[in-house]
């Protein structure tokens, strides 16, 4: 398979050395997480990797030092974010529904992007039934249109730590969201997609399955599951979602949440409140961080 990317692991930063967002791979082994690194105080050291787009980057002999980690892409780079349903098998069957044939799809819209370690904002009207949604994000490299599931992961440039920023009420109260369940206005509010730590290749991923996923709220974990528990994996979304419409490059795939949403918990559902802390951590990608934080 030919590689999409000239780099296995990638970050957005501010450089400690002039100030400017650059783009860098980190130099530390796969398996340390950067976020933990930069919350202890350490300084991570990156290679920097030169180039106007986080696809397109290509490695330097130039070495850095990370001041601010950002998330790896900038709204810019991403034409728009699709995103999946319910996905995973052990959250449908507690859910009480039946294994769906195909996918159950919405969009977000670029300016949903936000980084990792950046508050979220909560508008006014969202501030009551405001939820997380840890989540695979899949960064297409290659534009995609009619792609077979054998030739899905030659489109995949990586995989990046998603949260689905999500308002229950506003997406599924009749009073608010109409009679008809409605994804898009509840779900898409600026910054309701934060990303982070670093996309990490397909070359050391491949269809990334077999990943534990993980989310907590002010570490109390809310979701602990594995990528291996998802109905549609990689590649079927790869193939099902470019069936006629053209994935473009940067573009990306949330591939669906497993159980322990705040708004599934009994007896009573938690909703996030100012100030809370939510973590999503996937093995081999690394933790993504963000504050809740009401306007
Ligand atoms: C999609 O691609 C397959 C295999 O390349 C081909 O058989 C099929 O006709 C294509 N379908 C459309 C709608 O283009
Ligand atoms: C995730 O699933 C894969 C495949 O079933 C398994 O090999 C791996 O041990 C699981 N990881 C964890 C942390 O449970």
């Amino acid at each position: 398979m030919a590689s999409l990317t000239h780099w296995n692991r990638l970050v957005r930063y501010v450089s400690a050395k002039n100030g400017q967002v650059r783009y860098g791979e980190p130099i530390i082994d796969s398996t340390t997480d950067i976020d933990q690194q930069i919350a202890a105080g350490a300084a991570v050291k990156v290679r920097v990797l030169k180039g106007s787009s986080a696809l397109t980057a290509v490695p330097t002999d130039e070495e850095d030092t990370i001041q601010q980690l950002l998330g790896p892409l900038s709204p810019a780079e991403v034409p728009i974010v699709r995103c999946t349903g319910l996905n995973y098998k052990s959250h449908i069957a507690e859910s009480g529904f039946d294994f769906p044939e195909y996918p159950t799809l919405f969009l977000k819209p670029n300016q949903a992007i936000a980084d990792t370690r950046e508050a979220i904002p909560i508008p006014k009207l969202a501030q009551s039934h405001c939820d997380y949604e840890g989540e695979l994000t899949i960064v297409i490299g290659k534009d995609a249109k009619n792609v077979s599931e054998a030739d899905a992961l030659d489109y995949v440039a990586g995989y990046v730590v998603g949260n689905d920023i999500s308002c229950r009420d506003w997406q599924l109260d009749k009073a608010k969201a109409g009679m008809i369940q409605q994804w898009c206005f509840s779900k898409s509010f600026d910054k309701y997609a934060p990303l982070g730590p670093a996309i990490v290749s397909t070359k050391v991923l491949g269809d990334a399955s077999g990943l534990r996923l993980k989310t907590y709220v002010n570490d109390e974990l809310r979701q602990d599951s594995n990528t291996s528990d998802l109905l549609f994996g990689v590649r079927k979304l790869v193939s099902f979602l470019s069936t006629g419409q053209t994935l473009e490059k940067g573009s990306l795939i949330m591939s669906g949440t497993p159980g322990g949403v705040g708004a599934a918990m009994k007896p009573t559902p938690q909703f996030l409140t100012n100030g809370d802390e939510v973590v999503v951590e996937i093995e081999g990608i690394g933790t993504l961080r963000n504050v809740i934080r009401f306007e």
